[in-house]
C-alpha cells in the first residue's frame, strides 16, 4: 500500500530519528521543587527528556544545576513535584515508595562518586547485598555475584575488605554491585569524581563494554568534558534546565586510549627518574 496521506501518517513515523530502539527513559515537563521551611527551592525546571535503549548519555552542568536531581528521579529514589516519567513504557511518577523500590530493584543499578561500600565486609558480600533484597536463594545469590565480580575483573578479590582495595577496585565493586540483580539501566554519578585519570579510563572501559556488549543503557554525571567523550550523547544542564543535547562527535573508546596511557607506578618512576 502507498501511503499518499501523510497527514494520517502515524504519530512514530514523524518523531526524530530513532536513536536506538525504545526510549526506556521517557520524562515530560519534570519539575522538583524542594520546600524547607519558608524557601522552595526550584532543582528542576521543565525537563524534558528521552533516553533509547542502547545510549550512553554524558550530564553536565555547573554545582546546584539539577544534576543529582534528576539522577534520584530517573533512578526512581525520588519522584517529580509535577510532569510524568514513564520507566520502559510505565508511568512512575505516582508510584508508591514500595512500588518504586520494586521497579529500582529490578531495573536500576546505581553507581556514586563515593563508591557507599559496607566497610566490614567482603567485597563478595558487598555485591550480593542487592540480591538478598531481591529475594533470591542463596545459592543463585552467591553464583551471580561471582559473575558480577568477574564481569568488572575483581574475581581475585572477592575476599578482600574494601579497605584492601585502591579507590578503582573499590568503584569496580560498586559497579559489581549495581549489575548483580541484572539491571537494565546503569546510573553513575560522577563515578570517576574520586578517581586519578588512568583509573577514570578503566571506569569509562568497564561501562563502554557493559553498553556495547550487554545492551546495558548507561547515563552518567560527570564534570569533565574528556570523561564525557566516552559517551555517546551528552547533556548540559543549568539552572534545572536542559540547555544543550549533543550526540558526541569523535568519541572516545576506552579500550583504544588505555594503551597509550602510563600507569600510576610508571608515572611516579619517571619522576623519580627526573630528580635524579
Ligand atoms: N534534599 C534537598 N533539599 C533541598 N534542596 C536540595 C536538596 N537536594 C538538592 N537541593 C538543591 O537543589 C539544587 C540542585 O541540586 P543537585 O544536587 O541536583 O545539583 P547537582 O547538579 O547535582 O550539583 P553537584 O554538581 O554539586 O553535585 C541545588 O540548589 C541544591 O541545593
Ligand atoms: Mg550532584
Amino acid at each position: 500500500m502507498i501511503l499518499t496521506d501523510t497527514m494520517h501518517e502515524p504519530a512514530a513515523i514523524r518523531q526524530p530519528a530513532d536513536r536506538n530502539g525504545q526510549a526506556v527513559i521517557h520524562l515530560e515537563s519534570v519539575h522538583k521543587t524542594y520546600y524547607l521551611g519558608e524557601v522552595q527551592v526550584h532543582a528542576l525546571r521543565g525537563i524534558s527528556l528521552e533516553i533509547h535503549e542502547g545510549e550512553m548519555v554524558a550530564v553536565m552542568g555547573a554545582s546546584g544545576s539539577g544534576k543529582s536531581t534528576l539522577m534520584n528521579i530517573v533512578g526512581c529514589l525520588d519522584r517529580p513535584t509535577k510532569g510524568s516519567y514513564q520507566l520502559a513504557g510505565v508511568d512512575v511518577s505516582n508510584m508508591t515508595k514500595v512500588e518504586l523500590a520494586r521497579i529500582r530493584n529490578s531495573r536500576i543499578g546505581f553507581v556514586f562518586q563515593q563508591f557507599n561500600l559496607l566497610s566490614r565486609t567482603s567485597a563478595l558480600e558487598n555485591v550480593e547485598l542487592p540480591t538478598i533484597y531481591a529475594g533470591l536463594p542463596p545459592e543463585e545469590r552467591h553464583q551471580r555475584a561471582r559473575r558480577a565480580l568477574e564481569q568488572v575483573g575483581l574475581a581475585d578479590r572477592a575476599h578482600h575488605h574494601p579497605s584492601q582495595l585502591s579507590g578503582g577496585q573499590q568503584q569496580r565493586v560498586a559497579i559489581a554491585r549495581a549489575l548483580v540483580n541484572q539491571p537494565s539501566i546503569l546510573l553513575a554519578d560522577e563515578p570517576t569524581g574520586n578517581l586519578d585519570s588512568r583509573t577514570s579510563v578503566e571506569v569509562m572501559d568497564i561501562f563502554q563494554r557493559l553498553n556495547e556488549e550487554h545492551g546495558i543503557t548507561v547515563v552518567l554525571v560527570t564534570h569533565e568534558h574528556d570523561i564525557a567523550s566516552y559517551a555517546k550523547r551528552n547533556l548540559e544542564f543549568r539552572d534545572g534546565k536542559l540547555r544543550r543535547d549533543v550526540l558526541v562527535r569523535d568519541r572516545m573508546m576506552a579500550r583504544d586510549i588505555l594503551p597509550t596511557m602510563k600507569s600510576v607506578g610508571e608515572e611516579d618512576e619517571e619522576e623519580q627518574a627526573r630528580e635524579r
